[in-house]
């Protein structure tokens, strides 16, 4: 691979991809990024520019799109509207982006018969009750629950069609709940974490019980290279790193660590259809690829965290108060 095109390279999980080509391969990096008030273009200014080129564009844009994918020797599609709260007060960017996006990107590597990789969910195969011993398997079928979701199995179900019907080079990751440094202030982990530098008490939607499967963004990266170099064409691969806890159980992890008392938490409106729980089987990629996590520890991983945005406080402030503004208005 000379040049690798990643879309959302800019984002929370895209730039530690772009971070993770760089260091581990000899490609050249085109990011394709919209720069929505997701993105932290900021987050790629330590990578040498003449490995990394920032094309800041829609990927619902076709002939951008044509013209960066003629020059490319593999995508990585990554950018999608990302944020489940959001898809429910406004589920039109979910559908252009995540889904006319995927099918304009399609229908250009076809053309230009080049390799595509889709970084999808686990979200695509809905949820678990948190009783069952049952974990997502490549097998699960997809009932997606939310608006977002449901515009990332449809973009899945494109890579699928594209894969059979067109021979277009194609394979599908789907990852659990990722946290690490540069994930947006909407998210759980940093939302907690700045409520809790701001003085403020972790907010809990309704019990709290709800169960997420966390791994550490860089591994979801390595898992995404791992499988774009060795992966079988056609082939879907599930991502996870056994780190399944319930959301008080973060919650509380993530009071302590910060020396607080553990119950200054509140129970807020509850997020509608709000998934039960997530659990990841990532055997397929550890048996075939040889994967393996390599920040297994999520309370180490918490502590990280925790410092990273205690540390870059001016990164994430004016973010904090247009988030919460809009969580007010929901009563979250
Ligand atoms: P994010 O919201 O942090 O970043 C998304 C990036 O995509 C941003 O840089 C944004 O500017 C860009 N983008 C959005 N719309 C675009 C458009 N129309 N054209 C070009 N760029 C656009 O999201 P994330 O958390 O980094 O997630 C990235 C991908 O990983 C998504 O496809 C998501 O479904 C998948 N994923 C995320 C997680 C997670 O926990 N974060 C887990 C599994 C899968
Ligand atoms: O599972 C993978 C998915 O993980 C990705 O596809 C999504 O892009 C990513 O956003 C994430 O989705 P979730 O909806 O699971 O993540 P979120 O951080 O929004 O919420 C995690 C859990 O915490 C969920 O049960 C809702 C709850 N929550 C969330 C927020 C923001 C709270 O209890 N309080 C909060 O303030």
């Amino acid at each position: 691979m000379r040049r690798v095109l990643v879309t959302g390279g800019a984002g929370f999980v895209g730039s530690s991809l772009v971070h993770r080509l760089v260091s581990e391969t000899d490609a050249s990096v085109d990011v394709l990024d919209k720069l929505t008030y997701a993105a932290s273009p900021e987050s790629l200014d330590d990578l040498p520019p003449d490995r990394v080129r920032l094309v800041v564009g829609d990927v619902a844009d076709a002939a951008l799109v044509d013209s960066l994918v003629a020059d490319s020797d593999a995508v990585v599609h990554v950018a999608a509207e990302s944020h489940n709260d959001n898809s429910l007060s406004d589920p039109t960017p979910f559908v252009q982006t995540n889904l006319v996006g995927t099918f304009l990107l399609l229908e250009a590597v076809r053309r230009y018969d080049v390799r595509f990789h889709q970084v999808s969910t686990d979200e695509v195969y809905g949820d678990l009750a948190l009783e069952d011993p049952k974990r997502f398997t490549e097998d699960t079928p997809f009932r997606p629950s939310s608006p977002y979701s449901a515009t990332k199995a449809g973009a899945d179900h494109l890579v699928s069609a594209w894969v059979r019907s067109f021979g277009v080079r194609a394979t599908i990751s789907h990852c659990s709940n990722n946290y690490g440094p540069w994930q947006h202030v909407e998210k759980f982990i940093p939302r907690q974490i700045t409520e809790i530098l701001e003085g403020r008490p972790a907010r809990i939607y309704g019990s709290g019980e709800h169960v997420r499967d966390w791994i550490h963004a860089d591994d979801h990266s390595s898992a995404v290279l791992a499988i774009l170099e060795r992966g079988r064409v056609g082939e879907t691969y599930l991502v996870g790193a056994d780190g399944e806890h319930s959301n008080l159980e973060v919650a509380r992890t993530i009071l302590r660590l910060m020396g607080r008392d553990e119950d200054q938490l509140v129970h807020v409106e509850d997020r509608a259809g709000h998934d039960r729980r997530y659990a990841i089987e990532s055997g397929l990629l550890r048996s075939e690829l040889g994967w393996q996590p390599r920040l297994k520890d999520f309370e180490a991983g918490l502590v990280e965290t925790i410092a990273w945005y205690s540390a870059h406080r001016d990164w994430w402030a004016s973010d904090k108060a247009a988030t919460e503004a809009a969580y007010a208005a929901t009563g979250q």
